[in-house]
């Protein structure tokens, strides 16, 4: 078990080079598995969620490296199709396999992910839109059995919801299905791109990502590439927000501008000076920050429901109220309460929060309710006065790069420390 313990009130100062995008390595991963020939990816970044993908396709019976942020995956080897219960318990993306071991197996049995810290984590969607390419998908007792055995076949998908899990599962499962394949309503992400222009890449024939509309048209191989994991832009607002919460002055480098609708916006109206050039902000604080009347998250391009517990925590010393509504996840705002023990003034009425400015937060003793809701106590434990040590840290070592090191380049007081 580790704490990290922070002296807060520094200005974050310097350069910041942002790590590449988990929520896009972990569908790359789980599409390398559907290629012959070895597939090299590069920039993807050290985390536990992408150490439990690599255990995967380990499991899997492919061969997969990982050295200096490079991750070496070869499938040819790939001989099991069953996704171990305690992975899938590790992480509830591993359900990002299902769509890929179907692609190269015609099957996958998994555990059935359960909720989690957002609230219940359905994937009907995604086994509506399988059973269309022909998968039958039975369960017993809380494992899928999914499989079709005269291989699946395209369709047309039209999702009720622009789910991003399900957006990607159909992708993977329908690069090598029989004929063709068209997505409506489709998730826009950024990531959603990323996968697209690594399994074209590949081999793939697919057009309309970034779009509601994707089609695929359905080949015999693929073969594994080079490829470059896009720049994480959670978490290139997550250090715009903890320098917004220091009153710091900061360069993002190596970052993707145009992934980040629905973030440079919030932060012009938090009147904060943002210079953007090739692939690098330039990023000062307002002093004091400006409350935002109302933030709502939505679908790509709007505001990310990653960014909501992010931002609060900067608002929360802001000037003015601000009012933030989650309108993608049930239970978002666990993190609430421990902003609220640092000094913050939050009332929330069910999926609305509303965030009254206050001079200063203080330390506290707190713990990483979720990714985001860990990132948000690392943002309000370096803009608050006196020491605040955050437990359950494992959830922000899901999804950050060795955060304390980073920071510590910018001239935080942060350590890391096992219990
Ligand atoms: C992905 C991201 C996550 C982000 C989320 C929304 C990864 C690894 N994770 O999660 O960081 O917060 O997108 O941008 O990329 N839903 C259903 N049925 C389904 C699928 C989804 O009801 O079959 C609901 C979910 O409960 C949620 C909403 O749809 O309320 C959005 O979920 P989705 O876009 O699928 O999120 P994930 O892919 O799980």
């Amino acid at each position: 078990m580790q704490k990290f313990f922070i002296q807060g009130g520094q200005k974050l100062e310097g350069d910041i080079p942002v790590q590449g995008a988990k929520n896009s390595a972990l569908p790359i991963l789980s599409a390398s598995l559907l290629c012959d020939g070895e597939s090299v990816l590069e920039n993807c970044p050290e985390l536990s969620d992408v150490y439990s993908a690599c255990r995967i396709l380990t499991s899997a019976g492919c061969q997969c490296t990982m050295q200096e942020r490079v991750v070496c995956v070869h499938a040819d080897t790939l001989r099991n199709s069953e996704i171990p219960e305690n992975l899938m318990r590790e992480m509830r993306s591993s359900i990002i396999f299902l769509g890929a071991m179907l692609g190269r197996t015609g099957t996958c049995t998994l555990g059935y992910p359960g909720g989690c810290e957002l609230g219940s984590r359905p994937i009907d969607w995604h086994l509506q839109a399988l059973r269309k390419m022909g998968v039958r998908v039975r369960e017993e007792n809380g494992v899928l059995f999914c499989s079709a055995l005269g291989g699946l076949h395209g369709a047309k998908i039209h999702l009720q919801f622009p789910s991003v899990g399900a957006t990607e599962n159909i992708m993977l499962a329908a690069v090598l299905a029989k004929g063709d394949t068209v997505i409506t309503n489709a998730a826009r992400e950024p990531e959603i791109t990323d996968l697209a222009n690594y399994l074209i890449r590949c081999g793939a024939k697919l057009t309309g990502a970034g779009t509601d509309t994707i089609r695929i048209q359905g080949v015999q191989k693929l073969h594994g590439c080079t490829y470059r994991i896009m720049p994480d832009r959670i978490v290139t607002a997550t250090w715009l927000a903890a320098a917004a919460a220091t009153g710091g002055n900061v360069r993002l480098l190596h970052t993707d501008l145009n992934s980040l609708e629905g973030i440079l916006d919030v932060l012009e109206q938090m009147q904060c000076q943002c210079s953007c050039q090739a692939d690098h902000i330039c990023f000062s604080a307002a002093k004091p920050i400006h409350a935002v009347k109302y933030l709502k998250t939505m679908p790509y391009p709007g505001f990310p429901t990653d960014t909501q517990a992010i931002f609060m925590a900067a608002l929360c010393t802001a000037s003015g109220t601000s009012v933030m509504e989650e309108t993608i996840f049930e239970n978002r705002f666990r993190h609430v309460d421990a902003l609220i023990r640092m000094g913050a003034d939050i009332r929330t009425i069910g999926r609305v929060a509303v965030i009254r400015g206050v001079k200063q937060l203080h330390g506290a003793c707190v713990s990483a309710t979720d990714l985001r809701g860990g990132a948000c106590m690392l943002i309000a434990g370096l803009g608050a006065q006196g020491q605040t040590s955050i437990t359950d840290i494992s959830h922000i070592d899901r999804g950050y790069d060795r955060p304390e090191i980073l920071l510590q380049n910018l001239g935080a007081k942060i350590q890391r420390v096992s219990a």
